[in-house]
């Protein structure tokens, strides 16, 4: 059984057909890359499966569950979390503190932070935990606005796990960053999500990226789903490679 599954997936904003009847399937425990070209509606597509915005008409489900209509937090619980294309982290705080909030939220204590200083070292401790895992643990009292790009980035994608997430949504966690920055990034994430068996959906439009670090692409074209497929089998489809013309396909 498909870990999620959508059914005739629909969100227009007027004339715009961004998600146009999506039957969209993720597999668990696959790391699965989303990509097509600006404006192909994979943004929306996420948006409408986590429940920021809801869909016009269509259905999804997650563990079999009809969850089409729940709220994004509601969403969260059953264990749906996501980052975002630009980042959504609270400058003015700590990245120790933007992950303390995501755990003191995904326990319905979203008004306790500010006892944090005074330690409460559960939550003290697995955020530090959880800021070792993605690599920033020595920014940890430094807030989160002065933090380079690659950092920012890693800490957006540590909030979301700190979720303790099921199903992870990443928009292009490597945009913005350098050509350099890009893999260890893509280590850290993909050991992270593989290690703790967590199924990871992420847009990119690296090729190198999408081709080195998913086990299955689904490729989105003017709101609709063009083609799915192995890396392989994905490289090897003329259709895609000639839709994403300009997009070089590593061989
Ligand atoms: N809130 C909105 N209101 C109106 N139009 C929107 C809205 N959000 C997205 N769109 C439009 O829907 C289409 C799909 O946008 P979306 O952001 O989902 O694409 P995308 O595949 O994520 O693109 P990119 O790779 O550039 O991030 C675009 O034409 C976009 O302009
Ligand atoms: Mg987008």
């Amino acid at each position: 059984m498909s870990l999620l599954a959508t059914k005739r997936l629909r969100k227009h904003f007027g004339e715009t057909h961004a998600v146009d009847g999506v039957d969209f399937t993720v597999n668990q425990g696959e790391v699965l890359a989303l990509i097509g070209s600006n404006g192909a509606g994979k943004t929306t597509l996420v948006n409408v499966i986590s429940g920021l915005l809801r869909p016009d008409a269509g259905t999804i489900t997650f563990e079999g569950a009809d969850i089409t209509g729940l709220s994004a937090h509601a969403k969260i619980s059953a264990g749906i979390a996501r980052s975002f294309q630009l980042v959504n982290l609270f400058d003015q705080l700590t990245s120790l503190d933007n992950v303390a909030l995501a755990i003191f939220s995904r326990e319905g204590k979203t008004r306790q932070l500010l006892t944090l200083a005074d330690g409460d070292r559960a939550v003290r401790d697995e955020a530090i935990e959880i800021l070792r895992q993605f690599g920033v643990e020595a920014k940890a009292s430094m807030v989160a606005g002065g933090l380079a790009q690659g950092e920012r980035k890693l800490l957006d994608v540590a909030v979301a796990y700190a979720l303790r997430p099921k199903l992870l949504f990443l928009d292009e966690p490597t945009s913005g960053v350098s050509t350099r920055e890009k893999a260890p990034i893509m280590d850290i994430i993909t050991s992270i999500v593989r290690s703790g068996r967590i199924t990871a959906v992420i847009i990119e439009h690296d090729m190198d990226v999408v081709f080195t670090y998913s086990d299955r692409i689904v490729v989105m074209h003017q709101g609709a789903i063009l083609a799915s497929g192995t890396p392989d089998e994905i490289r090897r489809n003329d259709e895609v490679t000639t839709t994403l013309l300009g997009t070089s396909l590593p061989r």
